[in-house]
C-alpha cells in the first residue's frame, strides 16, 4: 500500500489500479436465454464487467436478396445475372420453400430500394421474413414507423428491421446527410427512441437535439409486438452504445471467431450495463461443395476475373469510409490476394472487391457446419448467408448443410398464423380510428 501515496502525500492512482488489478476479482456475467448467471475470475481489471454470451443452442438461417447484382464471378459482366423482379422472386421463393428464416435486403445507393423490393416479394412468399433497412437521417422516424407498421401488416408479421446508420460519408452526402459519425449515431439514438414509442401506440410529442415530433401517431399498429424486431450492425463504440440501448439483435460481419467473440462480449456488457440483453447474429458468404478441394477451387474461381486494378479501386473506396465495421473487414486482407484464409476455412476473397460482408466459410458440408457451430459457441444464433449465384447456392446450402445444424424450429419448418387486429373501418377525418370514436361516444 505504501507506493500508493507519492512523496507529496498524494494518492498515486496508477499504483492503486495496479494493486486492484492483481488483488480483486472480476464479475463475469454469462448471459443465457432467460437469466443471467454469475462467475468470478481474477484475469481482468477490477470492476470491469465482462458479459459472456451463452452459447446458442439452435440457429436461425437467413439468406440474401442480391439487389445490387449477382453472377458466377465477382467484378465482371461475364456470367452476370439480370437482377430483375422475376429473378429475385425465384430466390425469395426458393428461400421460402427451403425453410430459411428470412432474407436480408441490402440498402444504399448501389441497391434497388429494399422497401419496395420487399413489398413486391412478400405477397409471393408464405413464411419468409424480410430484414429491411431503416436509415435514420434519410426519413423522419414517424414516416419510418408508419412504413414499418404497414409492411409488417401486409406481410402478416414478417418484417424484421435492420438499423443502418451508414458508414460512407460520400454516399451519405449524395443522400443529403452531412453529419459526422458521432452525430449520425446521435440521430440514430433519437430516431429509435421516437420510432419505438410510436409503434408501441404512444401519441408522441418529443423534442431532441436533432429530431422533434409533435402529436406523432401510428394509427395502424404493427402485427408484431411491441414492434418488428430490431437488428443492428455497427462495430464502433458509438454504434455499440446505441445497439445496447435499443435493439434486439446485434450483428457482425464475418470476422474470425476470436474477434467476433471479443466484440460480442463488449456489446453484451454494454447492454448488461443498461439492464438489457442482446441476441447475436453474423453475416457471411458460404462456398460449400461436397469436398473441401472442390470448395476451395470454387473460391478461387469466384475471384478468377478480379484484376489488381479493380482491387486497388475497391481499397480506395473503403479507405474513404468512416465505418469501423468496414475498417475491420478491409484489415483482414489489406488488399492482398496471397493471405486470404484469415482463420481456418474463413476466406476473405470476397472482400477484395465487395464492400461490407467480405468473408466466406469455405469447405465441405461437415467442415462448414463445424465452423458455424464454433460461432454458435460464442453466442451467435442468427446466420445471414449468401453465395454466388444466390439462387443455386440457396439450394446447395440448405440441402447440404441444414441437416447438419441444430436448427431452431423457425428455420426449416416455420409455421405461423398471425391475424390482423384492426383498426377496422375507414379513418374519420384522416385522424381517428372508428373504434376509438365509438369508445369516446359510449
Ligand atoms: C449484417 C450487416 C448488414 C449491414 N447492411 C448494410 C447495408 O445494407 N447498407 C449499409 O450502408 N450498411 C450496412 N451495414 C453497415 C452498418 O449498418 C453501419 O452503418 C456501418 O458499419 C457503420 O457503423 P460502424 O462505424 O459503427 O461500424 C451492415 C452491417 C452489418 C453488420
Amino acid at each position: 500500500m505504501s507506493d500508493m501515496i507519492d512523496k507529496n502525500g498524494k494518492l498515486n492512482k496508477l499504483s492503486c489500479l495496479r494493486e486492484r488489478l492483481t488483488a480483486a476479482p472480476v464479475l463475469a456475467i454469462r448471459l443465457s436465454g432467460n437469466c443471467m448467471t454469475f462467475a468470478s475470475s481474477t484475469s481482468r481489471p477490477f470492476g470491469e464487467t465482462i458479459a459472456v454470451p451463452a452459447p446458442a443452442a439452435q440457429a436461425n438461417i437467413l439468406w440474401f436478396i442480391p439487389t445490387h447484382g449477382d453472377g458466377c464471378y465477382l467484378a465482371t459482366t461475364e456470367g452476370a445475372r439480370d437482377v430483375s423482379l422475376p429473378y429475385l422472386t425465384q430466390i425469395a421463393q426458393a428461400a421460402d420453400n427451403l425453410g430459411y428464416y428470412g432474407v436480408l435486403l441490402p440498402t444504399g445507393r448501389s441497391c434497388e430500394d429494399s422497401w419496395i423490393v420487399a413489398s413486391a416479394l412478400a405477397p409471393l412468399t408464405r413464411r419468409l421474413r424480410y430484414l429491411v433497412a431503416i436509415r435514420p437521417g434519410l426519413m423522419t422516424p414517424t414516416v419510418a414507423a408508419r412504413m414499418s407498421a404497414t409492411l409488417d401488416r401486409i406481410s402478416g408479421g414478417r418484417l424484421l428491421i435492420n438499423v443502418v446508420t451508414g458508414g460512407d460519408p460520400v454516399e451519405l452526402k449524395g443522400e443529403g446527410v452531412f453529419l459526422d459519425h458521432a452525430e449520425r449515431y446521435a440521430v440514430t439514438d433519437e430516431f429509435l427512441t421516437i420510432w419505438r414509442r410510436l409503434l408501441q401506440g404512444e401519441n408522441l410529442t418529443w423534442q431532441g437535439q436533432h429530431l422533434a415530433v409533435e402529436d406523432g401517431r401510428v394509427l395502424y399498429p404493427p402485427v408484431q409486438k411491441p414492434y418488428p424486431p430490431l437488428y443492428f450492425g455497427g462495430s464502433s463504440p458509438a454504434g455499440i452504445e446505441v445497439a445496447a440501448e435499443h435493439v434486439d439483435h446485434y450483428l457482425t460481419w464475418g470476422e474470425p471467431p476470436a474477434q467476433v467473440g471479443e466484440k460480442l462480449q463488449v456489446a453484451a456488457a454494454a447492454a448488461a450495463r443498461k439492464g438489457r440483453r442482446l441476441k447475436f447474429g453474423i453475416r457471411l458468404h458460404v462456398i460449400v461443395r461436397e469436398t473441401n478441394e472442390e470448395a476451395w477451387a470454387a473460391a478461387d474461381r469466384l475471384i478468377s476475373r478480379v484484376d489488381d486494378a479493380t482491387i486497388a479501386l475497391a481499397q480506395k473506396t473503403y479507405a474513404r469510409m468512416d465505418s469501423e465495421g468496414q475498417r475491420r473487414m478491409s484489415a483482414l486482407h489489406g488488399g492482398r490476394r496471397d493471405q486470404l484464409e484469415v482463420a481456418p476455412n474463413l476466406w476473405a476473397g470476397v472482400g477484395l472487391v465487395r464492400g461490407g460482408a467480405g468473408t466466406a466459410l469455405v469447405g465441405d458440408p461437415e467442415t462448414v457446419a463445424a465452423r458455424m457451430k464454433e460461432y454458435m459457441a460464442l453466442g451467435i444464433e442468427s446466420f445471414i448467408l449468401s453465395g454466388y449465384p444466390h439462387l443455386e447456392e440457396a439450394y446447395r446450402f440448405a440441402e447440404l448443410v441444414f441437416p447438419l445444424l441444430p436448427l431452431a424450429n423457425t428455420t426449416g419448418r416455420g409455421q405461423r398464423e398471425i391475424r390482423n387486429e384492426g383498426p377496422f373501418g375507414e379513418m374519420i377525418a384522416n385522424d381517428v380510428p372508428p373504434a376509438e370514436r365509438a369508445r369516446a361516444q359510449s
